[in-house]
C-alpha cells in the first residue's frame, strides 16, 4: 500500500528512483510522483494513474540531473487519486518535499491549526500537512544541521513532527538545504534501508533496491533514519541511538523480474512447486522428525496451549480456515479463525494457554498487525507465518515460522498461499509430535506425503490447458459460483476471491451443504459452478457433494467439476471435469487450488484485465 524509495548516492538518483518505483508498483498504482535535489532546487514531477504516465512526462520534461531523490506510487486514502493528490508534496517555502505510506488518523486537527497559522494546502492528502508541520519545526530547531546551517536539522524536525503524527506511517523527506540528506520515519509502516558502497537506499521493500544491494537494516518501530553517501544513522522518536537489524537479502534481482512470462502472477503460479519444496526445505530431520526451532516457542509451552487461533485477511485468512481442519484433527486442539479485521474489536477469550497464530505473506497487513497486539495485551503466545523477511510481524510475535515462497509480486496471492497451507501443515504435525496426539510414525507418514507435494502441484500445472481454455469461453459470463466442502470449502472461497479481484466478476464461494438452506436460488440455467471434489477415500463427504452436483445440475448449473484422478463417480455429472492427483483430504486444497488461480488468471486476462495489478487493490496493505 503505497511504495516508497529514497536515494542519495553518486548515480543520476531519477533512475534508481524509478528503478525503484518499477519494482514497487504492485503496492499501489492511483498515481507516481518523484523529486529530485539538483543544483540547490528541488525538481519534482507526479501523475495520476500508472507508473507509465509518470515516465511519458519525465520524457518530455526531464528534471536536472542530482544524486538525491526520492519516489513514491499511490494507493489513494486521502483524497482522489488524481495529479494534485500524487506525491512528493511540498512546505510553503518549496524547500521541503515529503512522501509517505500510511494513515495520519490526526491529520485534520493538524490540518486545521496549520491552516489557523496562515500554511495554505494545495492537496486533500494527510501527507501534505507533515510538509508544512516540517517547515515549521525547522524553524523551531533552528534550522538545518550539516552541510546547510547549524541547527537542528531535517531529521531532528522528522522526530518532533513524528511525535505529533497520530496512525501508521512512512515517512520520507528532502530538504533543498542539505543535499546529501534523505530522511526517512516509520511507525507501523514497512521501510528498509539498503546498504550500498558510498550509497545508501531506502524503500518500502527490497525489491526496489535489491538490484544495488543485498544488505539491509530493518527499521523498527518509532525510528527515524538519516541516510547519507557514507552513511546511515538511526534514532528512535526522542533522538537516542536505535538498535539495529542489520541482514542479507537471500534472493536476487531476478526473483523479482518476470523472467519471460507475461505476468508477474504467471511466474508465481508456475514457481509453484519449487516454493511448496522450499518451504519443508531444513524443517525434517534424518529421523522423520519435524524441527522447527525457528518457532522459538518451547515445546513445553506448546504441550500447555489448550486453544489456536489463528488471525489472517483475504487469502491467507483461507490458509487458516484450512488450517483449522489440519490442527482439529492431527493436533486436537479446538481452533477458531477469524478475520484479523473483526478480532481486534470483539472481546476474544485469550489466556497465556491460547496461542495465536497470524498469517500474512508480507508480515505488513494492518488488520492482522492490530490482531497481534490485541492478542498480546491479552497474555497470548503469538506465532507469525510470514514470507518477508525483515518485515513487521515477526518481531511482533513469540515466533515465526518463514515461507520459501521467493518475492510474490503479483497481487492477487498464488504462490504465498501454497506455502501458507505447507507451513500449517508443518505447524499442526509438529504440534501433534510434541503433544503425541499423533504416533510418531503417523506424522512421518503424513510428512513423506507432503514431501511429494511439490511434484504433484507439478503435474497440476502440467495439465492446465483445458481449464485456460475453459475460462476464455467463459469471458463473457457475469458470475460464477464455487462449492466445496470440509477443506474443499475455503478452497471455493480462495476460488471465488480470485476470480472477483482478477476478473472482477460476481463470484461466491459456499459449503455445498450449505446450498440448500438460500444459494441454490441462485441457480438457473447455464450458471457456471465449479465444484471441489473430495477424495473417494472420503466416502460419506464424496458421496454428498457427489448429490450436490446432481441438485444443481437439475436445475440448469453448468458443472465444472474438479476431481481426483479416476474419480468415475462424477464423469456423468461433470459438464467439464478437471483432473488432479489423488492426494490425502487434508493435503487436497495444494491440488485443488493451482486449476482456480489458473482459470482466474485466464479468464481476468481475457477480459484485457492487468492481472498484476487489478483495480482499486495493493498488496501490503497497511491500512486498517
Ligand atoms: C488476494 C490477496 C489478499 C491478501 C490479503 C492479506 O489474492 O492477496 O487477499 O491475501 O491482503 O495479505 P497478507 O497475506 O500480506 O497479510
Amino acid at each position: 500500500m503505497c511504495g516508497i524509495v529514497g536515494y542519495v548516492g553518486g548515480r543520476p538518483a531519477l533512475d534508481v528512483v524509478v528503478e525503484g518505483l518499477a519494482r514497487l508498483e504492485y503496492r499501489g498504482y492511483d498515481s507516481a510522483g518523484v523529486a529530485v535535489l539538483a543544483d540547490g532546487k528541488l525538481a519534482t514531477a507526479k501523475r495520476a494513474g500508472k507508473l507509465v504516465n509518470l515516465r511519458g512526462a519525465l520524457a518530455e520534461e526531464p528534471p536536472p540531473a542530482g544524486t538525491l531523490g526520492m519516489g513514491h506510487t499511490r494507493w489513494a486514502t486521502h483524497g482522489p487519486p488524481n495529479d494534485r493528490n500524487a506525491h512528493p508534496h511540498v512546505d510553503c517555502t518549496g524547500a521541503v518535499a515529503v512522501i509517505h505510506n500510511g494513515i495520519i488518523e490526526n491529520f485534520a486537527e493538524l490540518r486545521a491549526e496549520l491552516e489557523d497559522s496562515g500554511h495554505g494546502l494545495a492537496s486533500d492528502t494527510d501527507t501534505e500537512a507533515v510538509a508544512h508541520l516540517l517547515e515549521d519545526e525547522l524553524k523551531a530547531v533552528g534550522g538545518l544541521a550539516g552541510t546547510g546551517g547549524a541547527g537542528g536539522g531535517l531529521a531532528e524536525a522528522m522526530r518532533r513532527v513524528c511525535r505529533r503524527l497520530d496512525g501508521a506511517f512512512t515517512l520520507v523527506a528532502m530538504h533543498t538545504g542539505d543535499p546529501d540528506l534523505v530522511v526517512g520515519a516509520r511507525r507501523n509502516s514497512p521501510l528498509v534501508v539498503g546498504v550500498g558502497e558510498g550509497e545508501n537506499f531506502l524503500a518500502s521493500d527490497v525489491a526496489a533496491f535489491i538490484a544495488h544491494t543485498r544488505d539491509a537494516i530493518e527499521l523498527g518501530q518509532d525510528q527515524v533514519v538519516e541516510l547519507r553517501a557514507g552513511g546511515v544513522t538511526i534514532t528512535d522518536f526522542e533522538g537516542r541511538p536505535a538498535e539495529v537489524q542489520e541482514y542479507h537479502v537471500d534472493w536476487d534481482v531476478s526473483a523479482a523480474e518476470k523472467g519471460g512470462y507475461d505476468y508477474f502472477m504467471l511466474k508465481e503460479i508456475a514457481e509453484q512447486p519449487r516454493a511448496v519444496a522450499d518451504t519443508l526445505l531444513g524443517r525434517i530431520g534424518a529421523d522423520g522428525r519435524l524441527r522447527l526451532d525457528e518457532m522459538r516457542i518451547p515445546d513445553r509451552e506448546l504441550r500447555e496451549v489448550d486453544k489456536i487461533i489463528i488471525v489472517a485477511c483475504g487469502t491467507s485468512y483461507h490458509a487458516g480456515l484450512i488450517a483449522k481442519y489440519a490442527i482439529e484433527h492431527w493436533a486436537g486442539l479446538p481452533c477458531e479463525v477469524e478475520l484479523a479485521s473483526e478480532f481486534r474489536y470483539r472481546d476474544p477469550i485469550l489466556s497465556p494457554a491460547t496461542l495465536v497464530i497470524a498469517i500474512s505473506q508480507s508480515g505488513e497487513t494492518m488488520d492482522a498487525l492490530m490482531a497481534v497486539r490485541h492478542a498480546r495485551e491479552q497474555k497470548a503466545k503469538l506465532l507469525g507465518i510470514c514470507n518477508v523477511n525483515g518485515s513487521t510481524l515477526p518481531r511482533e510475535c513469540d515466533g515465526v515460522l518463514y515461507t520459501h515462497a521467493g518475492p510474490e509480486i503479483a497481487v492477487a496471492s498464488t504462490k504465498a498461499f501454497l506455502t501458507q497451507l505447507v507451513a500449517v501443515y508443518l505447524i499442526a504435525l509438529y504440534i501433534a509430535q510434541v503433544r503425541g496426539t499423533k504416533w510418531g510414525d503417523e506424522v512421518f507418514a503424513m510428512v513423506q506425503l507432503l514431501e511429494r507435494m511439490p511434484e504433484k502441484v507439478a503435474k497440476v500445472l502440467e495439465t492446465m490447458e483445458p481449464v485456460r481454455e475453459l475460462a476464455r469461453s467463459l469471458a463473457g459470463e457475469r458470475c460464477v459460483l464455487f462449492l466445496g466442502r470440509h477443506v474443499g470449502f475455503p478452497v471455493a472461497l480462495e476460488g471465488a476471491l480470485k476470480l472477483k479481484e482478477l476478473a472482477y466478476m460476481h463470484a461466491e464461494g459456499f459449503a455445498a451443504g450449505e446450498l440448500k438452506h438460500g444459494p441454490i436460488a441462485l441457480i438457473e440455467e447455464g450458471l457456471p459452478v465449479v465444484v471441489i471434489v473430495p477424495p473417494r477415500a472420503r466416502d460419506v463427504l464424496h458421496d454428498k457433494i457427489v448429490s450436490n452436483i446432481q441438485e444443481i445440475r437439475a436445475r440448469g448449473a453448468r458443472t465444472i467439476v474438479i476431481a481426483e484422478d479416476g474419480d468415475e463417480s462424477v464423469v456423468p455429472y461433470a459438464d467439464t471435469l478437471i483432473g488432479v492427483p489423488a492426494v490425502p483430504t487434508l493435503l487436497q486444497p495444494l491440488v485443488t487450488t493451482v486449476p482456480l488461480q489458473v482459470f482466474a488468471c485466464e479468464l481476468a486476462t481475457a477480459k484485457g484485465h492487468d492481472v498484476d495489478q487489478p483495480r482499486n487493490l495493493a498488496k501490503s496493505v497497511t491500512v486498517e
